[in-house]
């Protein structure tokens, strides 16, 4: 397979991850989840009571296989380290290089498109309402936290969406290159099918 760089950005619980890792898997590429970095950093800069951009430079595999990392209050403190230009100067280098290694790669976040690599030749926005991804984050975190409601978890969403999209540093934003995935009414299977056809009529 000819090398290939595919960005995958949108909102948390979009789906784009989940449908990046089946592209990544589809054309053998290295996958990155960049939002594991801001949570890492995040929960690095809380648990060692560190400077966030000091936590940053600090992550590294061990950090990043932490299971608190997926829950609630790791994706809180993801955005709010995430709104600092520091930490994401030093987060900076890893994914600009990890985007650029020859064999091409696919990177899922929230300025893939915009800000590490804008170069990419396909780039998808993912999106969905806030209502269906507040039920599926719900579904993943109930699991976690048993007393969590869906109502709680719109509420973690929709400041979410405010903060990443209003920061003045790299925010959230469709780049205009980007095809947009409006995942809303689709099932698992149709959103990847939709996914893989947008690649293709990029390649
Ligand atoms: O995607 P995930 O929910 O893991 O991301 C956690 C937070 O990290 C996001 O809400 C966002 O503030 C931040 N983030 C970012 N830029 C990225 C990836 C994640 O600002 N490329």
């Amino acid at each position: 397979t000819k090398p290939l760089l595919v960005a995958f950005d949108g909102p948390a619980a979009s789906g784009k991850g989940t449908l990046a890792s089946v592209i990544a898997a589809d054309y053998g590429l290295p996958f990155l989840d960049t939002g594991l970095l801001y949570r890492a950093a995040g929960h690095l800069a809380h648990v060692r009571d560190i400077d966030p951009a000091v936590a940053a430079t600090l992550i590294d595999a061990e950090t990043l296989a932490d299971e608190a990392l997926r829950g609630r209050e790791a994706g809180e403190r993801a955005s709010r380290v995430a709104a600092i230009p520091e930490v994401r100067a030093a987060l900076f280098k890893y994914q600009q290089d990890f985007a650029n290694q020859p064999s091409g790669a696919v990177l899922d976040g929230r300025d893939i498109g915009t800000v590490i690599a804008p170069h990419a030749p396909v780039k998808l926005f993912v999106t969905a309402r806030p209502e269906i991804r507040a039920h599926r984050r719900w579904l993943q975190l109930v699991k976690l936290n048993p007393a969590l409601t869906e109502a709680e978890v719109l509420d973690d969403i929709r400041i979410r969406d405010e903060r990443d999209s209003s920061r003045s540093s790299a925010p959230l934003e469709k780049a205009a290159d980007a095809l947009l995935l409006d995942t809303s009414d689709l099932g698992i299977d149709a959103a990847i099918a939709t996914a893989r056809s947008l690649v293709k009529s990029r390649l």
